[in-house]
């Protein structure tokens, strides 16, 4: 099929490497020329396992084009929207200013029978508006909603494989067209569920506002454990034999972060209270609260760890992107505590595999190192804020020798406490005795 994918940013970028790679024939569209330029040379402008790889092989193919001339979309009949839907400035809503746009640029170029398939993340009430312009337009062209749940470091598997798709349709020939657009993912089961838009909308932010809660239900868990002596993962553990539970998503530590989850539940809180709805997920607020509390934790077991005061104290500060596999540095609990500690007078320094040159456009005030000895090397405290391999598998002997002080204080929960304290450190987790 002939698609396109307005937005190349991380979904769009991922999205139109991976449907090239499935045989469809894919101009990726935006309206940053250093970013297309980049996709064109077989470089992402973001690191993304495995990416790298499809990008090239697909422009190889000549499948694959991007450019930055909304007129290129002309032959395409599948016209996937994928910008980007940040927090606004003044609010905790969606600025869908970029949505619009795209909708707006691209109706001139639409056909008779030509699909407009939304991807972005919307307030619910977004897709009926949208449909609503196309239909206004004249243009012929009819709108489906179809949202995305990839995984940032598992974004071309979760694209390819995904683990259901969900159309939000107005009839029956925009989920045909989209049966053909994903033939590949259907011919080996993957679930599909047809559904209304105000659905799809919502399945996608639910999603998101459920992985938060199991993740801020885990951390207040982990608090009670704080001032009780249990240990939360093994309370994880316990719970998530249960399979109405389950035991993913449920490691305690420094919260959550990154450009979805935080943006997604505050934004569909902002929705709800629009919708006159807000008492049904205030409980949103205190999920919010509850992950941020936890960066807190972290600053208050450094100042206990440190004797009271971070003052003059040099602290290592493992990963500064908000997941490992991943150069992401939005609304990052590593970043944050780092920034909290240095404010607090401390000497950080970070250091992480992938996330060093984003960290430093944000936050140019702090000091990076480019390995983690370098970090390590005269440190009082060492503070692991991302599970990355490389800070997961650190050798506690070896590193006990390159410190000024064998201090240690895993914000994840990854690494082996009583290896650690074998080797002479003071190891601190979060809600572990
Ligand atoms: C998330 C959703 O998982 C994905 O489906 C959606 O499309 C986009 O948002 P992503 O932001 O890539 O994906 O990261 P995810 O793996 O969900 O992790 C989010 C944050 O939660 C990370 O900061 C991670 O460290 C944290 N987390 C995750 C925990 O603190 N504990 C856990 O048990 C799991």
């Amino acid at each position: 099929m002939k698609l396109s994918v307005i937005g190349c940013g991380y979904l769009g970028a991922v999205h139109a490497s991976a449907m090239a790679e499935l045989g469809h024939e894919v101009v990726g569209i935006d309206v940053d020329q250093a970013k297309i330029e980049q996709l064109a040379a077989g470089r992402p402008p973001f690191f993304e396992p495995g990416l790298p790889e499809i990008l090239t092989s697909a422009g190889a193919s000549g499948r694959l084009r991007f450019s930055t001339d909304m007129a290129d979309v002309a032959e395409a009949t599948v016209h996937f929207v994928a910008v980007g839907t940040p927090q606004m400035r003044d609010s905790h809503a969606a600025d869908m200013r970029y949505v619009d746009a795209a909708i707006d640029a691209l109706i001139p170029f639409l056909k008779e029978g030509d699909l407009v398939v939304g991807k972005s993340t919307v307030p619910v009430g977004t897709a009926a508006r949208l449909a609503q312009k196309l239909a206004d337009s004249g243009s012929g062209a009819t709108l489906a909603w179809n949202p995305e749940f990839l995984r940032e470091g598992f974004a071309v598997k979760d694209t390819i494989e995904p683990d259901r798709l969900v159309y939000g349709v107005a009839d029956e020939r925009a989920a045909s067209i989209l049966d053909e657009v994903y033939a590949t993912a259907l011919g080996t089961g993957t679930p599909r569920i047809v559904t209304d838009y105000a659905t799809a909308e919502l399945v996608k932010v639910s999603a998101n506002a459920f992985l938060a809660t199991k993740i801020s239900f885990i951390n207040a868990m982990a608090e009670i454990a704080e001032v009780t002596g249990a240990d939360v993962s093994q309370l994880a553990d316990a719970i998530g034999h249960d399979a109405r539970i389950g035991r993913r998503f449920l490691n305690a530590g420094v919260g959550f972060g990154g450009g979805c989850l935080p943006k997604d539940i505050r934004a569909f809180t902002a929705r709800a209270e629009e919708l006159g709805r807000g008492e049904s997920v205030a409980f949103l607020k205190e999920v919010d609260a509850i992950n941020l509390r936890r960066r807190q934790r972290v600053v208050d077991l450094a100042v206990e760890a440190l004797g009271g005061s971070v003052y003059n104290k040099r602290i290592a500060v493992l990963g500064v992107t908000f997941k490992p596999d991943s150069d992401d540095v939005r609304d990052s609990p590593a970043l944050d505590v780092a920034v909290q500690l240095k404010g607090l007078g401390a000497r950080v320094v970070s250091t992480d595999p992938q996330g060093i040159e984003n960290a430093r456009i944000r936050h140019p005030q702090l000091d990076y190192a480019g390995t983690a000895d370098e970090a390590l090397a005269g440190a009082d405290l060492v503070v692991l804020a991302t599970e990355w391999k490389q800070f997961r598998e650190l050798d506690p002997v070896r590193s006990a020798t390159l410190v000024a002080g064998a201090s240690v204080i895993d914000g994840r929960n990854v690494l082996d406490a009583a290896a650690w304290r074998a080797a002479g450190w003071t190891y601190r987790g979060m809600g572990r005795p």
